[in-house]
């Protein structure tokens, strides 16, 4: 058990859950997507959906790994043998997918951070058609995928305190310095005030049920939920700390930086009047256009730490991704870290390369026929946003009639001595006796019926 490794501090936990959380999801997901629900309207929605169904949630994780102390598998089958392994399995293949896509954008933004900043976007003038070619630079794109997955397995082969931790230690505040830095520069663009009025004033009448799928998706996927991510990182936690705050912090820190990259984002959308960007193109074109404009030398500095800012939160989530099944290779097969690491990630690059394709080059995947003409990188992510709700309402089934949760509230309650009895608990446990399997099971449902046949099915 001793030799698993583990973090050194709660300090370093925390860092690198939060670091997990923190990612392309946040910066460059969660402004597209309120710009296609409405703005602010999407973001309430988001926010109730953290509270009440991702919160719990990952507290139920990080106990589970915890008590354990064992990767997702492991911790699964211990507390509940039988076949409660196989939902630690199932998480492990979402997590491998969720990866293989993931590295293919985090591709995307080191290429973008590498060609700002040595100046060569200076000639461009229609940042939108140049987005759409450069993605489709198959070689160029697949060495800056490849070069960030290598940068992946380096970090996650050191272990956890000397590479996992360490690593965030250093990206997490260099992260939020720069996010700072650029909101305000963003704040004083012309018309600064009439974008941060689109992204902060809500209009009701913009929320639709599509607002809900949405919004839930994206809670899960930014909180890093579902897929047994915390069950992993939360087995290298100590027995003396205290998890529930822990998860407050960390839920605090995902949700503040989704917030404030809105509000880096949508005041540049209002300075060059681009509000039909819509889309993953967002932050690639309009944040490109925004950088050029500002002149060859200020542009390279200011767009070269956006950009930088964007790898930066890649990188500590696929970490995240990647520690996921090594943790099961090393503890359930006994293998020794560095292989396994450097042998998944070759794989996971592999998985990711129809993604790589898939956005125009090669037609087939670029339109899939069976999924409304669609790409295969959209099909892969919507399949994995699916299987995170999914995940997340079995693993709230499973505490429910497995593990008990009396069982859950005895963990917490070590490293937190008053949380017996206290109002935190009785939330804690109505919301993950009821509230979220009902809700995650219907609305997962919902997601489903909606990707694959559009909400008209339902309502006609
Ligand atoms: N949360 C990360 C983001 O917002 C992505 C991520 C990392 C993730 N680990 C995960 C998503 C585990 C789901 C499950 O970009």
């Amino acid at each position: 058990m001793s030799n698993r490794g583990n973090f050194s501090s709660r300090l370093g936990f925390i860092l690198a859950a939060a670091g997990s959380a923190v990612g392309l999801g946040n910066i460059w997901r969660f402004p597209y997507l309120a710009g296609q629900n409405g703005g602010a309207a999407f973001l309430l929605i988001y926010l109730i959906c953290v509270f009440m169904l991702c919160f719990p949630v990952m507290i139920g994780e990080i106990a589970i790994g915890r008590k354990v102390q064992s990767d997702a598998y492991g911790s699964y089958q211990k507390l509940g043998g039988g076949k409660w392994g196989y939902l630690g399995l199932f998480g492990i293949l979402a997590g491998i997918f969720i990866l293989s896509f993931y590295n293919v954008v985090a591709g995307w933004a080191f290429g973008y951070f590498l060609e700002i900043s040595f100046g060569n976007l200076l000639d461009e003038k229609d940042f939108g058609a140049f987005f759409g070619s450069y993605i489709n630079n198959v070689w160029t794109i697949l060495s800056f995928s490849l070069g960030f997955m290598v940068i992946t397995a380096v970090i996650v082969s050191q272990g956890i305190q000397k590479g996992i931790e360490a690593a965030n230690k250093i990206m997490m505040p260099a992260l939020y310095l720069i996010l700072i830095g650029l909101i305000i520069y963003s704040l004083t663009l012309p018309n600064a005030m009439e974008g941060v009025k689109f992204y902060l004033v809500p209009n009701l009448s913009n929320i639709t049920l599509q607002t809900l799928f949405d919004g839930l998706r994206q809670a899960f996927f930014s909180l890093s939920l579902g897929m047994g991510c915390l069950i992993t990182y939360g087995s290298y936690v100590g027995k003396n700390q205290n998890i529930v705050s822990s998860a407050a912090i960390i839920t605090m820190a995902d949700t503040s930086v989704a917030f404030l990259a809105g509000l880096m984002v949508f005041p540049m959308v209002a300075a060059i009047n681009a509000y039909d960007v819509q889309g993953p193109s967002l932050v690639f074109v309009v944040l490109a256009q925004v950088f050029h404009n500002m002149g060859p030398m200020a542009g390279r500095i200011v767009g070269g730490s956006f950009f930088l800012l964007l790898c930066f939160a890649a990188l500590t989530s696929t970490i995240s991704l990647l520690e996921v099944p090594a943790a099961y290779l090393v503890d359930q097969k006994k293998l020794p870290r560095k292989p396994v690491v450097w042998g998944l990630a070759l794989l996971i690059f592999v998985l990711g390369l129809p993604c790589l394709v898939s956005q125009g080059k090669v037609e087939f995947l670029s339109h899939l026929f069976f999924y409304k003409d669609r790409d295969f990188l959209t099909f892969v992510s919507d399949m994995c946003d699916i299987s995170l709700t999914v995940g997340g309402c079995l693993m709230c089934i499973f505490i429910r009639y497995r593990w008990k949760i009396n069982n859950m509230n005895e963990e917490l309650a070590i490293g937190n001595p008053t949380y017996l009895g206290s109002m935190l608990q009785k939330y804690i446990n109505i919301t993950i006796l009821w509230v979220c399997p009902i809700l995650l099971g219907i609305l997962s449902i919902g997601v489903i019926i909606d990707k694959f046949f559009g909400l008209e099915w339902i309502f006609g």
